[in-house]
């Protein structure tokens, strides 16, 4: 195992999402979903990591872990449960969350959509709705009134290829309909949204002259699509699953470019770019094969054999980071943030290893130029899955859903280490019985 240290002004951060943290919010598609026993484990989000109450003692728990920075969200369906009616003490209680996040040295990155959606949304049709962007514009101007004097930089909308694919494709994500054509008509309306979003955020804290220099963008999913050298076959699927997996949100959240089959290649809301920093969020590889399934683009994901995964079965490749960066900062050169990274690790016999190669990753990213900045952890805590529930372990710190009780992992308090001197020492290697 060998040192490094990252720059100066590099900031180590985690990440979360309200849904999966928060706990206690019945306007949510979630909610609902849960209510439905639609979740792999049977589990519900109505308590999850109980985080609207325990905000405080998490605040507290990153300071132990010398966080410079913490990528949260904001819950729609808490500040608009009802269309048109807007809840002035939810607003607040982001307002003084960030506050103390502030107080303690904590930057915050605020996400404005991350996977749920209010239930009268959802019942409207949700992103395939053309009034969602009109919608979405004005929930995310009065979270920029709100909070923007206090909040300098902004995700507007994470993983919308994840998002959709879960919504239309695979149906496992509320309201469990798949439908191609949904799909692609909410990517327009997810594209157009961020392009609003993005303008809105500059023009309100530009108008209002909030202090600090305004970074927005979007965090996307970025995978590798390696295609399985026995079944040659995958390799048109692969080149049609990296375009609508990929390029349709990078041109359009980018640019401004509407490329087929969400436009023509026009530009209708004009050209961007439409982002401040890129934002990246990695995880796995899949291999793929060809399979005759027409609506999942003739292709099959499958895993590398014989390499090392998570607890989701999920390749651990590291590489992965080095090679989707290098990628996405040839065609889109903007700072980027990998604003995910994680590791379902029960145990906590990977994680500590997962993010000393990842990050030795980044280093050598920056040292060829690429400029990585900074980097969230997926995730602070322990958390609800999606439509896994909450039996998945991606926490830094462990979550007792019986008791609440906070356990920071041995993992988490390398982390903690790292972030305060910058890098990897031989002390932590010594320490750390994980990294040899
Ligand atoms: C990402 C999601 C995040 C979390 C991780 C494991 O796709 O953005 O909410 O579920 O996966």
């Amino acid at each position: 195992m060998k040192t490094f240290q990252l720059p100066e002004d590099f900031l180590f951060g985690s990440a979360t999402a309200s849904l999966q943290i928060e706990g206690g919010d019945r306007h949510n598609n979630w909610y609902r979903f849960c209510e439905e026993g639609k979740t792999e484990d049977g589990s519900h989000c109505i308590e999850a990591a109980d985080h609207w109450n325990r905000y405080e003692e998490d605040i507290d728990l990153m300071t132990q872990l010398h966080q410079d920075t913490y990528r949260m969200s904001v819950e729609w369906s808490r500040i608009e449960p009802r269309l048109g009616h807007f809840v002035d003490s939810a607003l607040e209680h982001y307002r003084t969350e960030i506050e103390l996040l502030l107080e303690k040295g904590i930057r915050p990155l605020v996400t404005l959509h991350h996977f749920s959606n209010p239930i009268w949304f959802e019942d409207m049709g949700g992103w395939a709705n053309k009034d969602a962007v009109l919608w979405f514009d004005r929930f995310v101007r009065k979270v920029v009134f709100a909070l923007g004097d206090l909040v300098q930089d902004w995700v507007t909308i994470n993983e919308p290829n994840v998002y959709l694919e879960g919504t239309y494709s695979a149906g496992n994500f509320p309201p469990n309909k798949p439908n191609f054509f949904n799909f692609f008509k909410a990517a327009k309306y997810m594209v157009r949204a961020h392009i609003r979003a993005y303008e809105s955020i500059h023009e309100i804290r530009r108008d209002k002259n909030h202090p600090g220099k305004t970074m927005v963008g979007a965090a996307h999913h970025l995978r590798v699509f390696d295609i399985d050298h026995k079944s040659p076959g995958g390799i048109l699927p692969a080149s049609m699953m990296d375009h609508v997996f990929h390029n349709i949100f990078l041109e359009g959240m980018v640019h401004g470019k509407f490329i087929f089959p969400i436009g023509n290649g026009g530009y209708p809301l004009g050209k961007g770019p439409y982002c401040d920093f890129m934002g990246v969020n990695y995880y796995s590889r899949d291999i793929i094969r060809f399979s005759y399934k027409p609506l999942r683009l003739f292709g099959e994901l499958t895993v590398k054999e014989d390499t090392e995964v998570n607890d989701l079965g999920w390749e651990i490749y590291p590489e992965g980071l080095y090679r989707v960066c290098k990628k996405v900062y040839e065609t889109y050169p903007f700072p980027i943030y990998i604003t995910e990274n994680g590791i379902s690790d029960l145990k906590d016999e990977q994680r500590g290893k997962f993010i000393f190669d990842h990050l030795q990753v980044i280093k050598q990213l920056i040292d060829e130029g690429v400029p990585v900045e900074r980097y969230y952890h997926w995730s602070l805590i322990d958390n609800f899955e999606w439509e896994l529930g909450l039996e998945p372990k991606f926490g830094l710190i462990e979550v007792d859903y019986h008791t609440q009780k906070r356990t920071i992992r041995e993992s988490g308090k390398f982390y903690g280490e790292v972030s305060k001197s910058g890098g990897v020492t031989e002390e932590m290697i010594d320490k750390y019985s994980f990294l040899n």
